[in-house]
């Protein structure tokens, strides 16, 4: 992988469900990491796409009466729909029903079984149909999995993987690669249950068909996880070799973006095949939390269930991209609740950024004949300048660590600072008392909003691109690099009348 790319990437959709929020926090903030990674110059492969094996979306298709396939292709679709709405910006979406996957997966499994990882037996144990996964009898809790999902018992021939030689290699890869499991509060838990001992693990299963041949035991398919795992490496059309171009480019991935609850299977088993399979090693994954709605868990039995589209319809798509990214702490778990939200709406985005924009732009119209005012560097405050020009390794850093929520915080304290500018050196008084020097004001002011619309480019993208245009900020003037005084507004430019960004959203206490 070279050093100029960046692959990123979301764990793929079960397609036994319509998708809701979870999926689409996900989602969104990877496309927030891809689009920074992006406008700072680098060539990103971001991949995202849907999990259409196992026993969960068979039994889904059953209980609606339709073949798996259809099934499948129908809910996929849904999910597809979903990045559109979103306006994610990935650059590829994979099916695991797929032959380029069925492919890669094959592929994989030949890898590891060539190297003596692989070898048959008979799986006697408890499994747990909505998580896909196995459990030991002493994780067990009141008969149920730990998740609170049923188990049920599984006696059948089985392939088994040889996890238990990867204890070591895998506890020294956390310790060679502190960031491996992020955040840091997450590395715990996975190394207490590495070092709690690792059992061989079934990966494959004989009494349903839903999923990948085994290959050279057609009775077998693939345990579920280890074929949608094996979708980080379709996506560069894997068939085996490692030294090939879209190998050599990409892998091994820079972040696998997943929720807390999957982060023993990309943490422990993903580095494990890969390892026995002769593979490099991807560099980071980091799961975030779960939104709960109003204080409950979202479920299909409470009712709950956040449909991305109603978020989308009710209150706008950046503000619901913008809500879901700043609200909670990056890695935390978050409550969802009506009002939270149409409160940090109106006093981030109409109360701060879109105010400022509005009585500048306005002002500019007013006073200055719809044109870029004069620049005078001396009336533009030195801190607000270093935060607009010299802070980019900090907005790195912060996207590097994936703290997403700290980024858009201090989006908006340079938002705040810039309105703190403007009642400070009120230009409307200026306009009486010293009418160049408020040209100057609003000069600055200008400029501050052009640095704050590029900022806020990853987070939302179609409301920052309104902002660059009513500046006339070409297409091409609009990444990172441009944050420099050398490609600051030229005065005079013509600038458009500007038209409101984020209208305030009423709050009723009844809806
Ligand atoms: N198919 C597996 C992933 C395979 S990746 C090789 C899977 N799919 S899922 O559809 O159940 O979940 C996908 C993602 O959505 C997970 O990262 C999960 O954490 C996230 N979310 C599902 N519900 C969520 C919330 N309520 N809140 C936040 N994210 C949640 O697991």
């Amino acid at each position: 992988m070279k050093n100029d790319h960046f692959y990123i990437t979301t764990p793929i959709y079960y397609v036994n469900d319509k998708p809701h929020l979870g999926h689409a926090y996900t989602s969104v903030a990877c496309d927030v990491i891809a689009r920074f990674m992006r406008l700072s110059g680098k060539k990103v492969k971001f991949l995202t796409g849907t999990d259409e094996h196992g026993l969960k979306v068979e039994k889904s298709a059953k209980a609606n009466g339709i073949e798996p396939k259809t099934f499948v292709d129908s809910v996929s679709q849904q999910f597809r729909d979903i990045t559109t709405l979103m306006n994610i910006s990935n650059d590829d979406f994979i099916r695991t029903t797929e032959p380029r996957h069925i492919k890669a997966a094959q592929a994989l499994w030949k890898r590891m079984q060539q190297r003596g990882y692989i070898y048959e037996g008979k799986y006697s144990g408890w499994y747990a149909v909505r998580d896909e996964a196995y459990y030991q009898e002493s994780e067990l809790v009141n008969g149920k999995a730990p998740t609170g999902a049923d188990v049920e018992w599984v006696e059948e021939p089985s392939y088994f993987f040889k996890l238990s030689a990867f204890e070591a290699p895998l506890l020294e890869l956390y310790e060679k690669n502190q960031e491996f499991i992020s955040p840091p509060s997450r590395r715990n838990e996975m190394l207490s249950f590495v070092k709690g001992g690792l059992k061989d693990l079934s990966i494959s299963r004989t009494t349903f068909s839903w999923g990948i041949k085994v290959p050279g035991d057609e009775k077998h398919v693939m345990y579920v996880w280890l074929d949608a795992l094996a979708n980080y490496l379709s996506a560069l059309d894997f068939d085996g070799d490692a030294n090939s171009p879209l190998m050599t480019e990409w892998w091994p991935a820079n972040l696998h973006m997943v929720g807390k609850d999957i982060l023993r299977f990309h943490t422990v088993y993903w580095p494990a095949f890969l390892m026995a399979a002769e593979l490099p090693v991807i560099h980071k994954v980091f799961a975030h939390g779960w939104w709960t709605v109003e204080g409950e868990k979202m479920s299909k039995s409470l009712g709950n269930v956040i449909a991305p589209k109603d978020l989308v319809g009710s209150y706008g798509l950046d503000q619901t991209r913008w809500f879901l990214m700043r609200e909670v702490p990056f890695g935390s778990d978050g409550n969802f609740a009506k009002e939270t939200l149409k409160t940090r709406i109106n006093a981030d985005l109409a109360n701060n950024i879109g105010n400022l924009v509005q009585r500048t732009l306005s002002m500019v119209h007013k006073n200055c004949d719809g044109k870029v005012p004069q620049c005078d560097w001396s009336v533009f405050d030195e801190n607000i300048q270093i935060l607009c020009y010299d802070s980019m390794e900090q907005h790195l850093n912060r996207i590097n660590k994936q703290q997403l929520h700290i980024e858009c915080e201090e989006i908006i304290a340079l938002a705040s600072l810039a309105n703190e500018y403007i009642d400070k050196m009120a230009p409307w008084t200026l306009k009486k008392t010293d009418p160049e020097k408020m040209q100057r004001v609003l000069y600055a002011l200008c400029e501050m909003i052009r640095c704050i619309a590029i900022y806020l480019q990853p987070f939302m993208p179609e409301s920052a691109s309104k902002i660059l245009s009513f500046l006339n900020i070409p297409l091409e003037a609009r990444d990172f690099a441009y944050l420099t005084k050398s490609a600051a507004l030229k005065p005079g430019a013509e600038i458009q009348v500007p038209q409101a960004v984020f209208p305030r959203i009423e709050i009723k206490s009844e809806e």
